[in-house]
C-alpha cells in the first residue's frame, strides 16, 4: 500500500472518534485533509470546529463547516491531528507542515488527542526527522546559535508560518528525554513553540500499517 492509503485508512479511522454535536478540533497536514475529507463523506454532524491552520480553516469552510475562534470556546473535547514522528510514550515531533504553534494551542486545550499516522512515522527515538522550531524573525540568528551550542544543526526553513514567524528545522538531534529537550528550547528567548509534544503528548494513536489500522491508548 502507498503511504497515501495508509493515511486514508487511518483518516477513515479517526471517525470513530468524532462526537457527533461536540465541537471538534481539526489540525494539519495530508493526513488531516484525507481526514476533513472522510468527515465530510461520513454525514457526521459537526456544530463547529476549531482549526490548528489557515489550511485546514480554508478546507473546512469549502466544505461547509463553520470554523470558530478559539478564543469562543473553553475547550474541545477531541483533537485529530497528524505527527512526523511518534515514539512509544505518544510523545512526537510536529510541524512539518509548520503549524506547529496553533496545533499545540488547540492540543492544550482539548480532553483527548487522537493522532493518525501512516506507519513510516512511528520511531523509538525521536529526532531523525528535524525538529521545527518557531521563531521570531528577529531571533532566528540568536536562536540558531543556541540550537547548535545544544548539539543540533538548525535549517531555515523558506516559509513564513501563520503567525508571521519563520521556522527553523533543527537536524542531528537524538531526543532520549524529549520533555526535558521541549522545555530547554521553549526557554530560548525568541522560541515561540518548539515542535516537541512530550508535555501535551497524543492520548491516542491510530497507525496505518498494510495490515490494517493499528490502535494505541494511553
Ligand atoms: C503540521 C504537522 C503535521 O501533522 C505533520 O507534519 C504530518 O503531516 P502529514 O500528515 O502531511 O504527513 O505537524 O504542522
Amino acid at each position: 500500500m502507498t503511504q497515501d492509503e495508509l493515511k486514508k485508512l487511518v483518516a477513515q479511522a479517526a471517525l470513530e472518534y468524532v462526537e457527533e454535536g461536540s465541537i471538534l478540533g481539526v489540525g494539519t497536514g495530508s493526513t488531516v485533509d484525507f481526514f476533513i475529507d472522510a468527515l465530510k463523506a461520513s454525514g457526521k454532524s459537526i456544530p463547529a470546529c476549531v482549526s490548528s491552520s489557515v489550511r485546514s480553516t480554508q478546507k473546512l469552510q469549502a466544505l461547509g463547516y463553520k470554523v470558530l475562534d478559539l478564543n469562543e470556546i473553553d475547550e474541545i473535547s477531541v483533537y485529530v491531528d497528524g505527527a512526523d514522528e511518534i515514539n512509544a510514550d505518544f510523545d512526537m515531533i510536529k510541524g512539518g507542515g509548520g503549524a506547529l504553534t496553533r496545533e499545540k494551542i488547540v492540543a492544550s486545550v482539548s480532553k483527548k488527542f487522537v493522532c493518525i499516522a501512516d506507519k513510516s512515522k512511528k520511531v523509538d527515538v525521536l529526532g531523525r526527522f528535524p525538529l521545527p522550531v518557531e521563531v521570531i524573525p528577529m531571533a532566528v540568528n540568536a536562536v540558531a546559535g543556541k540550537l547548535r551550542a545544544m548539539g543540533g544543526k538548525p535549517v531555515e526553513r523558506d516559509f513564513t508560518t501563520d503567525n508571521g514567524n519563520r521556522i527553523l528545522d533543527v537536524g542531528g538531534l537524538q531526543i532520549t528525554d524529549p520533555k526535558s529537550m521541549e522545555d530547554a528550547v521553549n526557554a530560548i528567548a525568541g522560541v515561540v513553540t518548539v515542535g516537541l509534544f512530550a508535555r501535551r503528548g497524543a492520548d491516542v494513536l491510530l497507525l496505518g500499517t498494510p495490515q490494517g489500522v493499528k490502535k494505541f491508548e494511553r
